[in-house]
Formats: C-alpha cells, sequence, structure tokens
C-alpha cells in the first residue's frame, strides 16, 4: 500500500516582518499564495525506514539533505511520536521546488509527509493536531498544509485563508545557488533597526486581491526582506529589471529569495515574459496560484 501526497510551493504576496521576538523569530504579517509548483512525497508500507529523494536536472541534489536534518525526518518522527507508533516506511521525495529558494520547498515537503504517514499508518489525525504539529517544524509547514490564499501571523504559522477566486499567473527563475533564510533575517535586521515590534496590517495587499486585476495587485506586491536579499545577491536587481521590462507588471524576490518571480497579466503574457527571460536564464517556469494544500493524489 503507498500514498502519495502533493504540497505546493508558497510565495509571499505581502511579507511585513518586524524587530525580532525574543526566541530569535520575527513577527510577521503575510499573504500567502500557494501556486502550482508541486513536490511529491510517496510513503509506501516497509518494515524499516527509508528516506530517498529524486530531482529534475536543474535543481543540485547534492544541495538537498537526505538523512538525520532532513525536514520530512523529522514530521515522520514528530508523528510517529505523538500517535506512539513505530517509525516505518519507504518514503520519496520528488522535488520540483527550488530548493533553498525561499517557496518552502522543504515546508510543502514535511506536510506532504505529515499527510501521506498519518494514511498510511491510518493515524485520523485532527486537522488541528496536523496543524500544531506543522507548526513546530517550521513557520511555513501549517500554510502548506492549507494552501489556497491566506493571512499569515505570529511567526508565519498562525494562517487564516483570504477568499481568493482569481487566477493569479507567475513566471518563476530560481537561482543557481540558494540563500540561507537565517542569513537573510540577519541582513534585514542589520539594515532594519528600526523595525517594528509588530509589522503593520496587508490591507492594500488584501483589498487589491478583493479587485481580481492584476494591475492593481501587481501596485500592491510587498517584501520586507527583498532589500536583505538584494544586498546579499545584487545580481537579482538586474533580473528583477529585465523582467518589467519585457512584459512583467512587476517582478519581487520570493520570501526570502533568492527566486525571482513575476506577475503577469495573464497566462500568454506568462509565457512571453517567460520566453524573453529563458534567453538569459537557464530556468524559467511558469504558474499560478492559487492552488490546494498538501492532497492526496495516488493511492495505490
Ligand atoms: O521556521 P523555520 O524553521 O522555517 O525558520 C528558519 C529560520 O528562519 C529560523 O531559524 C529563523 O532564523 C528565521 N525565521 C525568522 N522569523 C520567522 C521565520 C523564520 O527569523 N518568522
Amino acid at each position: 500500500m503507498s500514498f502519495t501526497v502533493r504540497a505546493p510551493a508558497k510565495i509571499n504576496l505581502h511579507l511585513g516582518v518586524g524587530a525580532p521576538r525574543e526566541d530569535g523569530f520575527h513577527p510577521l504579517v503575510t499573504v500567502y499564495q500557494a501556486v502550482g509548483l508541486c513536490d511529491d512525497v510517496t510513503a509506501s508500507r516497509s518494515p524499516g525506514w527509508t528516506l530517498g529523494v529524486t530531482v529534475p536536472d536543474w535543481i543540485d541534489a547534492d544541495a538537498v539533505p537526505v538523512t538525520g536534518d532532513n525536514l520530512v525526518d523529522r514530521a515522520a518522527r514528530l508523528l510517529a511520536g505523538h500517535h506512539g507508533v513505530e517509525l516505518h516506511a519507504a518514503v520519496s521525495v520528488a522535488k520540483t521546488i527550488p530548493v533553498a529558494g525561499g517557496m518552502a520547498g522543504g515546508s510543502a515537503d514535511a506536510a506532504a509527509a505529515l499527510v501521506a504517514l498519518d494514511r498510511l499508518w491510518e493515524l485520523e489525525t485532527s486537522d488541528d493536531d496536523l496543524l500544531a504539529l506543522a507548526a513546530e517544524l517550521g513557520s511555513d509547514v501549517p500554510f502548506a498544509l492549507v494552501g489556497g490564499t491566506a493571512l499569515g501571523t505570529g511567526r508565519g504559522e498562525l494562517v487564516e485563508p483570504v477568499r481568493d477566486p482569481t487566477t493569479w499567473w507567475w513566471v518563476v527563475v530560481p537561482s543557481g545557488e540558494g540563500l540561507s533564510t537565517p542569513e537573510v533575517y540577519r541582513r534585514f535586521d542589520e539594515l532594519t533597526p528600526d523595525a517594528p515590534a509588530e509589522p503593520g496590517p496587508a490591507k492594500a495587499l488584501l483589498k487589491a486581491l478583493g479587485t481580481g486585476d492584476p494591475v492593481v495587485l501587481a501596485g500592491a506586491l510587498h517584501n520586507d526582506l527583498e532589500p536583505a536579499a538584494l544586498d546579499l545577491r545584487p545580481d537579482l536587481s538586474d533580473l528583477l529589471e529585465l523582467g518589467e521590462q519585457n512584459g512583467a507588471l512587476r517582478g519581487m524576490v520570493s520570501g526570502s529569495g533568492p527566486t525571482c518571480l513575476f506577475l503577469a497579466e495573464d497566462a500568454d503574457a506568462a509565457r512571453e515574459v517567460a520566453a524573453r527571460l529563458s534567453e538569459d536564464h537557464g530556468v524559467v517556469l511558469v504558474t499560478n496560484g492559487p492552488v490546494a494544500g498538501a492532497h492526496v493524489v495516488t493511492y495505490a
């Protein structure tokens, strides 16, 4: 018996960041959107515990930790411990979400693993318990369970769905080399010594979402981590400019970066922007959102 669960990458349409809390995390007010770049996690019956990862050509396999500290290992141990069951399954992760790219690929894998193993082990964990376990694993993991578009607060782990009936089209340009999220937050602290204790609300973005108009949304996109990511990776500024000169309504860094995102008017416009960017950048992806959170796609 095996289950395959698909979990989406996230982007942050609004990412407001405050001064670090006592626990070192930063308070966030963010609007997440789940987009159609997904990882698939397959969990099959097995007497022991094994974990494998497959990646497309353009992802560096060495960049994905497969043992010990992998979020999938941690998710499995946490779920097994919560129910007092033994850790036994053969798990494989098929990645298409950029690694260390600011799109919460590791968090998607953890969310998918929780759902797949819950099914495989027939645990019937409640939604509230799954969300609590997800929050223990990482700030973005609860959102990977919920998907769609959602307001994130706390350190990002408190998620509340937001109505978002439009399909928005994005061009995604991953970077060969990842950025470390803690390093980007540290640079944010250096660049923003006067950050507020609580970031302001995401009013403008939520209002823009309601219009269904990509031109309005483009004007409301906001990422407080972008200056820090650009400070660490100045080359990304040229890429953002190139996209905007070639039909994108707006370019922005995704989360803590270095993946860059471009909002396009519609699907055709997204394909045109992607074609132009792919003349200079090896991997350029077109996707849309919002899409569903972690869900079973195959029972075998
Ligand atoms: O929660 P997660 O494990 O994904 O966070 C990774 C790192 O990113 C944290 O250790 C912390 O350095 C930084 N972070 C933060 N504030 C947040 C979320 C993440 O400082 N709200």
